[in-house]
């Protein structure tokens, strides 16, 4: 017997891109892939160092917590990364085996079986992370897709909101930077959604794990945006990240996405919780992992490397590209979120015509009320190969589109 709350989920991102383009024959020897937002530059080579020192320790069971030099190394990264102060990492911070699962299992400690005397709903941004409505569905909430289009500023308008809308709520995801878009959620816009999820009791999950891949500023983080608030006597001062939850990755910063590493901070009411449900379900990293991870955290070189490194293809980007498509240099991470007319069609024409692999929009986005999808009219380019690489497919990007009419 299979669970049917999740027959109405649609196939998965990359099953439907295989779909589209498996047994379409590429239109180049040696493809060029740009689908996966999978960092493709070198891994520090301190992380191969310090898993083979500690290897000793895969005999023992990690504890669930973190271990003291993990805890001390993710406590002075977010007092240094974000200005804030008196981060106890007990209260506070909790480890994930990267954030895709937390960013599951949290949706078990945040949602109740009914608030406001119904079903709860689970906001989130459409398009978006796939794992959020899984996340929602699980925890048996209904996922309520709020548009994040180019009339919204790529971010879901919450003040638009209603207040039943806003009863029924029992988590919000954010993502920010954002996937795909690369927006980056101002201080203003964190303290309306701050302040709105503190009125109506609904758990705020921001999705960080792109917050170190920026161009010029850093963007500002969600607990960030609770110190500001607390300074400014928005909220309780004791109780300065009342509701919210930042989730951060070592997977796009450190180019470990097989490492498994992140944590989760904010709200020592949550994180308390959230920790017990951990002790008997969740999965603790391997303490040789703990070990690389807390060195990752306490390193800024390879991060400001990795920053050079994109740069230069968005540098690249904006000169091959010209705007077509509406290609504009995100706030942050490492997308491009090409306007193209028809995203399907144009990965399509890509795949056959140039052996360029990118991803429709559409696959990232639900369709609304009325059937439209926010992100049809897009493709997802990551760029995460080499700038030779990237180079070569945005040149191909513009060229083959341009005799396309995908609209
Ligand atoms: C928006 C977003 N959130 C979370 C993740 C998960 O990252 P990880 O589990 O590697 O930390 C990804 C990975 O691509 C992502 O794009």
């Amino acid at each position: 017997m299979l669970n049917p709350v999740f027959a109405n989920l649609p196939a998965h991102t990359w099953t439907q891109l295989r779909a589209l383009l498996n047994g379409v024959p590429a239109g180049r020897n040696d493809p060029l892939d740009l689908t996966i937002g999978e960092p493709r530059h070198p891994m520090p080579a301190f992380i191969n160092e310090v898993l083979e020192a500690n290897s000793a320790d895969y005999a023992k069971y990690p504890p669930i917590q973190g271990t003291p030099a993990w805890q001390q190394a993710v406590a002075a990264w977010l007092e240094r990364r974000y200005g804030l102060t008196g981060i106890d990492p007990d209260r506070h911070v909790l480890p994930v085996a990267g954030t895709r699962e937390g960013l599951f299992s949290i949706a078990f400690i945040a949602v109740p079986p009914r608030k406001a005397g119904q079903q709860p709903t689970v906001l989130m941004p459409n398009p978006f992370y796939q794992c959020y409505a899984a996340a929602a569905l699980s925890a048996g909430a209904e996922p309520v897709y709020l548009p994040a289009t180019a009339e919204t500023g790529f971010l879901p308008d919450f003040a638009s909101l209603g207040e039943d809308e806003l009863a029924r709520a029992a988590l919000v995801y954010l993502c920010t930077p954002a996937n795909p878009q690369g927006t980056v959620a101002s201080q203003d816009y964190f303290d309306t959604l701050i302040g709105l999820c503190r009125r109506h009791d609904i758990t705020l999950v921001v999705d960080e794990c792109y917050g170190e891949i920026y161009t010029d500023a850093p963007p500002v983080g969600a607990l960030e945006a609770c110190r500001s608030m607390a300074r400014r006597g928005l909220g309780d001062p004791a109780d300065p990240y009342a509701n919210v939850l930042s989730f951060q990755s070592l997977s796009k910063r450190s180019n470990v996405p097989g490492l498994r590493s992140g944590f989760v901070a904010g709200d020592p009411r949550l994180i308390a919780a959230y920790r017990e449900l951990r002790s008997y379900g969740g999965a603790p990293s391997p303490l040789p992992v703990y070990a690389a991870a807390a060195a990752a955290w306490n390193d800024e070189a390879h991060v400001d490397g990795n920053r050079v490194l994109y740069r230069a293809k968005f540098d690249a980007a904006e000169r091959i590209l010209q705007g077509r498509f509406g290609a504009y240099r995100p706030g942050g991470g490492f997308y491009l979120w090409l306007d193209v007319g028809d995203g399907e069609a144009a990965a399509k024409a890509l795949w056959s015509r140039a052996g360029v692999r990118v991803l429709p929009g559409a696959y990232l986005a639900r369709p609304d009320g009325s059937g439209y999808n926010p992100g049809a009219a897009y493709i997802r380019v990551a760029l995460v190969n080499s700038l030779e690489v990237t180079e070569l497919a945005l040149q191909s990007i513009r060229d083959t589109l341009e005799t396309v009419d995908a609209r």
